[in-house]
């Protein structure tokens, strides 16, 4: 067993066990490990008396072997293996250590400090009370502090504790403490920061780590672990209007109807009116119990049951709110902080988590990009790994939600890709879009059904895709004529003619043709509901954007047909002489050259264009419409 597996294998088992009446303080530790990260977080938890025996005894066989520290202990060695397991591909994201003293708990989220593990510390900081930012007192503040302050105020983590290291190595020089606790001053000033407490200290010997330190008599402010103790980071949070996400109704038998879940701001009393939301029902709080107790208020943090006077229908996503009412909207502007290595694109549908509820979503618009070195507003296309920006989002049905300034619980969610399952944003509200009051949903008498019977065929989509020059159109064209001539309505929306017109305007960047699909499947969309057998005929090369695509119709309207001519095939035909250009480097982005085709994992139809001929294609299609009563 090596020390960090004891030491998490430690925290595991609950060492507090015995304090859990004692309130939690949630850190976040910014740094890198050079900063000397490692060794305060393993002081914290050596002088707090969290190591046993066994631990010591390896850590001091360790530190003989592997140490920097020559004859004394090394305390980076305690957190540094984690680091090893990175290097080894290994992936622990976030660590947590637990630790505990007389007056509190503490849960510390260790995140590497490394310039791509944004994604790494927004996680561990959305979660955080109070960070700590270690700052190297020979170098001061760099831009990597700049950068975890940035994203701290982004998080809405107004508490900052940041530990001035090594000033041993600057003969405990005061001045020194003093230039660089203004310069932290400065920053956190500007960047709103609220509540800031700099603490000089030499973490390697814990000075000012638990004790204040003799050796620097001319600072007469907390230790770092003082700090920890008594810093009172409630923020009010009791005092705010009430907020209770549902997580699910609890109906044990007829008599007992309760709505479980955890109070995420604000304080409620028996008989207080409340409304749930988004129904906007009304009525007042008859009880609030738990497992084994009735109680006549609940606070923010608790988990209770809610009982109410009326009954209400109620139920997982719905949000309990009194005071000021929260948001009820279905679009959003939003910082997104962007984890997945596949960027983010305009117009591609995600699933957005938020609390209890999850609801489809689109990117809408993308805003800006924010640069984490200085905040400024940058113009970008998509978001890539890592990445901050702001961007407008589209729900797929109202969500409840504050700003995330307001509240943390109700202002923040995940997006998560609908194939992969991947997590691949963070998200925080900024605010509720309100659509133009002036523009409403006209109904209409003559129905899709209504076109369809008339026009006796099911109208759906069938859309195209493959390589260019791979034979949709030519298909395409030969199965519209065909169904011409057996006395069916049709259109046809053809890739490369659309381009001449309403996509005149796009080009071929992968955001370009996100666009363009988006369109083409809107216009689709139209035709469909005309009861027109509608075709389609794009490269349309990203999975995602056809799946979004299909999306936007009904059950069994979307014909997926995957024109599957192989590269070679195609670049021999090369009927425009396109490939010719793109391989001699005049043309740049082009499919299957040097931008990738993706092909479709599971398409209704797979037509093996390079051994059929067009024809042979399109009378396929044509009998799978038959065959599926489209016609
Ligand atoms: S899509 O990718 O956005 O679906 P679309 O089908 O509209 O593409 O247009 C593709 C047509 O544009 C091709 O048939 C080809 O004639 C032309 N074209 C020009 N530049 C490119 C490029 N870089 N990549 C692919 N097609 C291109």
């Amino acid at each position: 067993m090596t020390v960090h597996q004891a030491i998490i294998g430690r925290a595991q088992e609950s060492p507090t066990a015995h304090a859990l009446d004692r309130p939690t303080l949630r850190l976040v530790t910014c740094g890198s490990v050079d900063d000397g990260k490692s060794t305060l977080v393993g002081r914290l938890l050596f002088d707090s008396k969290m190591l046993l025996d066994d631990q010591l005894d390896a850590l001091t066989s360790d530190s003989k072997v592997a140490g920097t520290t020559g004859p004394a202990l090394d305390f980076a060695l305690l957190v540094d293996g984690l680091q090893a397991e990175r290097e080894q591909g290994i992936t622990i994201d976030v660590a947590y250590r637990f630790f505990a003293t007389a007056r509190r708990r503490f849960v510390i989220a260790d995140t590497p400090g490394h310039v791509q593990y944004t994604r790494n510390m927004a996680t561990g900081a959305s979660q955080a009370d109070l960070a700590v930012v270690l700052i190297d007192a020979r170098k001061g503040v760099v831009s990597q502090t700049r950068r975890h302050c940035h994203i701290l105020a982004l998080l809405g983590v107004r508490h900052v504790l940041v530990a001035v290291n090594k000033m041993d190595l600057v003969d405990f020089d005061a001045d020194r403490f003093k230039a660089i606790s203004t310069m932290v001053r400065t920053m956190a000033g500007q960047l709103g920061l609220t509540h800031v407490q700099c603490v000089p200290v030499a973490a390697c010997d814990g000075d000012n780590i638990i004790h204040s330190s003799a050796r620097m008599p001319w600072y007469d402010g907390p230790s770092v672990m003082q700090h920890l103790e008594q810093v009172d980071v409630s923020d009010g949070i009791a005092e705010r209007p009430f907020r209770f996400p549902v997580q699910w109704a609890n109906r044990p038998n007829a008599e007992f109807r309760g709505l479980s879940g955890r109070v995420a701001s604000g304080t409620l009393r028996c008989g207080d009116p409340v409304v749930v939301l988004p129904s906007g029902r009304r009525s007042r709080v008859s009880g609030i119990v738990t497992a084994d107790s009735r109680l006549q208020q609940a606070v923010s943090g608790q988990s209770v049951t809610l009982l109410l006077a009326d009954e209400i229908d109620a139920s997982r996503g719905d949000v309990l709110a009194s005071g000021a009412p929260p948001d009820v909207t279905d679009h959003i502007v939003a910082h997104l902080i962007w984890f997945d290595d596949e960027a983010m694109r305009t117009g591609r549908r995600y699933l957005l988590k938020s609390g209890t509820s999850s609801i489809g979503a689109v990117v809408s618009a993308m805003k800006h990009r924010v640069c984490i070195d200085t905040m400024a507003h940058e113009a970008a296309p998509a978001l890539e790994a890592n990445e901050i920006g702001c961007v407008e989002i589209a729900l797929d049905r109202p969500l409840v939600c504050d700003a995330y300034r307001d509240n943390r619980d109700l202002g923040s969610f995940i997006l998560i890709d609908p194939f992969s399952r991947h997590t691949v944003a963070a998200g925080l509200i900024d605010a509720p879009l309100r659509r133009p009051a002036n523009i409403s949903w006209h109904p209409t008498t003559v129905d899709k059904a209504a076109r369809a019977r008339l026009k006796q065929q099911k109208p759906c989509v069938l859309w195209l895709t493959g390589l260019s020059g791979a034979g949709k159109s030519t298909i395409a064209n030969l199965v519209d004529r065909r169904l011409c001539e057996l006395g069916r309505h049709t259109a046809l929306l053809d890739g490369d003619n659309l381009r001449h017109g309403i996509n005149r305007d796009l080009g071929f960047t992968p955001e370009a043709r996100v666009e363009n699909i988006r369109r083409v499947a809107e216009i689709a969309a139209l035709f469909v509901d005309a009861g027109l057998i509608t075709l389609v005929s794009l490269i349309s090369p990203f999975r995602a954007d056809r799946d979004s695509a299909r999306r936007r119709f009904g059950d069994g309207e979307f014909i997926e047909i995957h024109v599957a001519t192989p590269l070679s095939t195609c670049e021999a035909r090369d009927p425009k002489g396109l490939y010719k250009r793109a391989r001699a480097g005049e043309l740049s982005g082009f499919t299957g050259i040097d931008q990738p085709y993706e092909a479709p994992d599971r398409p209704e139809i797979t037509i093996d264009a390079g051994a059929v001929s067009a024809e042979t294609a399109a009378e396929l299609i044509v009998r799978h419409l038959r065959e599926q009563h489209y016609i």
